[in-house]
């Protein structure tokens, strides 16, 4: 039987149309975009265009988009880059902290850390438990030194969507900027930078069926940006090196059609992500969980708990049936770290361990959830009997 990919969140394949518009960049068109020659400019004109589509999806103008090595690099950027030029300004109006949410991506949360302690404060505002970050608490810590408020726009564990109008609402009436790492949510919720009032915002290839090393940053025209990666002038000085041509014109072909298919595939996905969870609930009989807020969420993603059984375990018995899921949690160095996020999520230690997440893509079909359902009430059955025997009888 084939195998059934439900780990989008984690990444997606390629779309064959995006590999059609690369290939030509991998081979002939090779010109360096800053070369002069018509090589070159060739190359550059590729570049300018998906500069182009990126920006439509985002509603935002071409000029304030920034293609960066990945949605990570593009976080270390917003993150660094603006608390930085922030606090090194010289008109007295120098601001030099850091707000950010325990529910962050550690692509946010580690740039965070790497701000220099004497010279930045950085907190976190607390989650509740249905996957939002919490606003009193987010209020209570922007004040008059809060240079950047960054909340993300989806949770890549959960698929919770993050109450970003009031995010800004707050931080704008501090005089904060505002970045958002919409990694997870672009592509999946219609996105108008101008209407949701962010000064910075992330998005990545290849959660869109682009190619993977490649990310883009929206920075909202005039806002102060200090470069991580020096060198060239490429990117208007605000990230030098070559471009990844091939990639960036994957990442524009990648935005064109999610932004076409977006209407659709959102409703379609989230009808088979609903279908999946309802025979997956109604199955536990009250041992199986949704984690975070199912009325606030992307179309794809669920966080399902089941009770008493281990997320890994599970994980690998679905894996050797041929399904690929993941577990909330981040593998370091071969140890599971439990999830910071259902963590941070106040659930217990038991939801924590026993979490699964199913992500979708535009590609999941009826069949393939109905045999993801069927493996995971057997996978579980099989692993709650085997619990309950007694010990000497255990084995194999
Ligand atoms: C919310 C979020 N932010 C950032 C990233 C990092 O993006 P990239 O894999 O392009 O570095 C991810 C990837 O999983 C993510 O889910």
């Amino acid at each position: 039987m084939p195998p059934v990919y439900l780990d989008h969140a984690a990444t997606t394949p390629l779309d064959p149309e995006v590999l059609e518009a690369m290939l030509p960049f991998l081979r002939e068109n090779f010109g360096n975009p800053s070369s002069l020659h018509r090589v070159g400019q060739r190359a550059r004109g590729a570049i300018d265009e998906a500069r182009a589509r990126v920006a439509s999806l985002l509603g935002a103008r071409d000029a304030e988009i920034v293609f960066t090595g990945s949605g990570t690099e593009a976080d270390n950027l917003a993150i660094v880059g603006a608390t930085v030029a922030a606090s090194s300004r010289a008109d007295g109006t120098a601001r030099s902290d850091l707000v950010a949410s325990t529910l962050e991506h550690h692509a946010v949360l580690n740039s965070a850390k790497s701000l220099d302690r004497s010279a930045h404060r950085v907190t976190l505002a607390r989650a509740t438990e249905a996957g939002e970050v919490d606003l009193d608490d987010l209020e209570d810590l922007i004040d008059h030194t809060t240079a950047l408020v960054s909340v993300m726009f989806a949770n890549n564990e959960t698929g919770v969507i993050q109450p970003i109008e009031e995010v800004v609402r707050l931080a704008r009436s501090r005089g904060a900027l505002v970045h958002t790492d919409a990694v997870q949510a672009t592509g999946k919720v219609r996105i108008d930078v101008g209407q949701l009032g962010v000064d910075l915002l992330t998005a990545s290839a290849h959660k869109i069926h682009g190619p993977k090393g490649v990310g883009a940053l929206f920075v909202r025209s005039g806002t102060r940006m200090t470069a991580l990666i020096r060198g060239g002038s490429q990117e208007r000085n605000r990230r030098a090196g070559t471009e990844n041509v091939a990639g960036i014109v994957g990442f524009g072909k990648a935005a064109e059609l999610a932004q076409a298919r977006l209407a659709r595939d959102s409703v379609r996905v989230a009808g088979l992500r609903d279908d999946l969870e309802r025979a997956l609930l109604a199955a536990g009989h009250g041992a199986v969980t949704v984690n975070g807020s199912p009325d606030r969420r992307i179309c794809s993603t669920t966080s399902l708990s089941f009770a008493g059984v281990p997320g890994e375990d599970l994980l690998i018995a679905l894996d050797l049936g041929g399904i690929a899921v993941s577990t909330g949690a981040a593998c370091a160095a071969g140890s599971p770290e439990p999830s910071h996020v259902l963590k941070a999520m106040g659930l217990s230690r038991d939801r924590v361990n026993g979490s699964l997440r199913f992500s979708l893509g535009r590609g999941t079909t009826k069949e393939e959830i109905d045999r993801t359902v069927k493996a995971v009430m057997v996978a579980v059955e099989r692993m709650r009997r085997k619990d309950a025997q007694p010990r000497g009888v255990r084995g194999g």
